[in-house]
């Protein structure tokens, strides 16, 4: 039976929220940037973006957090069409769907997960035949957190965060996020972040203890190592934070730390059952606008579906 030649009417993409297990700054480099040396987890989080035909490049965005974004050149899966296409010398357009259900400016890389999503969405579809590494160097040229956003799991990011390698990491993890309206702007949390270490200058790295505890797949002994640096920055910025951490203090949560520069919460809960009681307790004090329960790892932008159509 000969084949029949298809295009594709649309291709859904799903990519995951991050939250930085352990995140040690260190110096500015004169781009404006911090060295990292950083521990992504991707968690259970997820935004959806469906790519279909169109003559120009265009987002609408749905979902819970839609009210924050704008349907226009800034958003960044615009921004990522974009580059694909410039970068693949590709001439028609996209119209991508955004379910956005990670919040927006929450330390949670959502827009960088919709980055992701649209690389690799326009990919299919456009049919570019870039290689996944060239999709990846697009990535980190989109935002430093972009390409984790397409590999996900558990990886070590340094240089900006964005020289991933995989981490070796057993079992699984439950997590409880407790999320506030009211974002935070990265960059103002990296400059309060200056203001608190001014002449900072030592090199960021990894512990082997944090090596250690993921590959035991304990969440007692990743409870222990877990860090931000970022923390009292985005605590200064936020102060919502500071009561979301007293509350999770006295629940069962084995720690807390802020998730990249917040001002997101993530809890680690023993198990699912306590995970479920510590966001009952939360959303019952009423410190956080969204209480989510995650787990993690999870996997990197991936095709849910793609849905083809025979050609004339
Ligand atoms: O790459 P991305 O757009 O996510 O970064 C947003 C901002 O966060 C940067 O412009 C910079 O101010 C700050 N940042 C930083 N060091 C990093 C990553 C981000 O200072 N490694």
């Amino acid at each position: 039976m000969r084949a029949v030649p298809t295009v594709q009417q649309a291709v859904h993409v799903r990519a995951p929220a991050k939250i930085n297990l352990v995140l040690r700054v260190g110096a500015r480099e004169p781009s404006g940037y911090h060295q990292l040396a950083t521990v992504f987890q991707a968690v259970s989080l997820f935004e959806d973006v469906v790519a279909s035909p169109a003559e120009e490049i265009s987002t609408s965005t749905t979902g819970r957090w839609a009210e924050h974004v704008r349907d226009d050149e800034s958003n960044l899966a615009y921004r990522a069409a974009s580059l694909l296409a410039e970068a693949s010398g590709t001439r028609t357009g996209v119209h991508l769907e955004i379910t956005k259900r990670v919040p927006v400016a929450g330390g949670m890389a959502g827009g960088s997960a919709d980055a992701a999503a649209t690389l690799l969405a326009c990919d299919l579809l456009w049919q570019t035949g870039l290689a996944r590494e060239e999709l990846g160097h697009l990535a980190a040229e989109l935002g430093a957190d972009v390409p984790f956003a397409l590999t996900g799991g558990t990886a070590v990011g340094l240089g900006r965060g964005d020289v991933l390698t995989p981490a070796l990491a057993r079992g699984a993890y439950h997590w409880v996020l407790a999320i506030s309206e009211q974002g935070l702007s990265t960059p103002e949390v990296f400059e309060e972040w200056d203001r608190l270490h001014p002449e900072y200058a030592e090199h960021p790295s990894i512990d082997d203890a944090v090596m250690a505890a993921l590959i035991s797949g304990d969440a007692h002994r990743l409870a222990e190592v877990l860090v931000n640096d970022l923390d009292a920055a985005a605590g200064n910025l936020a102060p919502g934070v500071e009561r979301i951490q007293q509350v999770l203090a006295d629940s069962p949560a084995l720690a807390t730390l802020v998730s990249g520069s917040g001002p997101t919460v993530a809890a680690l809960a023993p198990d699912h059952p306590t995970a479920v009681e510590i966001a009952e307790t939360v959303r019952a004090m009423d410190v956080a606008d969204e209480v989510e329960v995650v787990t993690g790892p999870a996997p990197g932008a991936r095709l849910l579906e793609s849905v083809r159509e025979d050609e004339g």
